[in-house]
């Protein structure tokens, strides 16, 4: 028989990860940087092509050498265009996630299915504008998706709070299907944002400057893991 499920039936134990994104960090000091946010789940790493955003970050060799070197697994995002062709090597070069952006490829599943097979977990991002109502029937294609929380691009942008009704469609559906998929959430992250991004059924967080440019990233860290813990349901 047929019933409303309650609040219980739909809670997913999932944990909190947070990712600091090395976008705000020092790149000529990388492994110092890294050391300082030990405490960190993964440690996100936005690749740009100045094409698909405007703004040029770096490519697969440099993330090779993070990846070889950073004691945290890499968590990267793709802001790059034909990520069929391109988002591939990064799995294979070892990152744990993958992610591409929706926009930019032409074949999401196909391409999840790629970087699945290679080891990674699958991410797929969408930018502010971009609606997630296709992706709710293929779900479970994916290890996470991103609601891009800002125009991708830049650092140290201002939250967009119209972005969360898109993170409550996805998580009602994860629920509902019982997806163990981790929705991430990526700019204008801080103390004062990352509670409105838990209670709209965010479990993963980047932030870039409110790490970063803390004295103490470490704390940092912490402070938001229990913000975003006290807001989860
Ligand atoms: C923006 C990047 C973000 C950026 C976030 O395009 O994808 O990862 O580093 O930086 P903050 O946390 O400073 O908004
Ligand atoms: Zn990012």
């Amino acid at each position: 028989m047929d019933r409303v499920p309650s609040s219980d039936d739909l809670s997913r134990d999932i944990g909190t990860r947070i990712n600091p994104s090395i976008l705000a960090a020092d790149f000529v000091n990388m492994q110092s940087e890294l050391a300082r946010i030990a405490a960190a789940d993964f440690v996100h790493v936005d690749v740009m092509d100045n094409h698909f955003v405007p703004n040029l970050t770096f490519g697969p060799q440099m993330v090779q050498r993070i990846q070889a070197t950073s004691p945290i697994p890499l968590d990267v995002h793709l802001m790059i265009t034909d990520a069929d062709r391109w988002a591939p090597g990064y799995a294979e070069l070892g990152a744990a996630s993958v992610t591409f952006h929706l926009e930019a490829a032409q074949e999401p599943v196909a391409l999840a299915r790629r970087l699945r097979a290679i080891g990674a977990r699958a991410g797929v991002a969408v930018k502010p504008g971009t609606p997630v109502d296709g992706l709710l029937d293929v779900l479970d294609e994916f290890d996470q998706i991103l609601v891009m929380t800002v125009e991708p691009g830049f650092g140290g942008q201002s939250f967009m709070p119209e972005t969360m009704p898109k993170l409550r469609l996805l998580a009602e559906e994860a629920r509902r299907r019982g997806s163990s998929v981790w929705l991430q959430v990526d700019g204008g992250i801080g103390e004062s944002t990352i509670a409105q991004a838990a209670e709209a059924g965010a479990d993963t967080f980047v932030a870039g400057s409110a790490v970063f440019g803390a004295g103490d990233p470490s704390a940092a860290i912490a402070a938001l893991r229990a913000a975003a813990a006290a807001h989860r349901h």
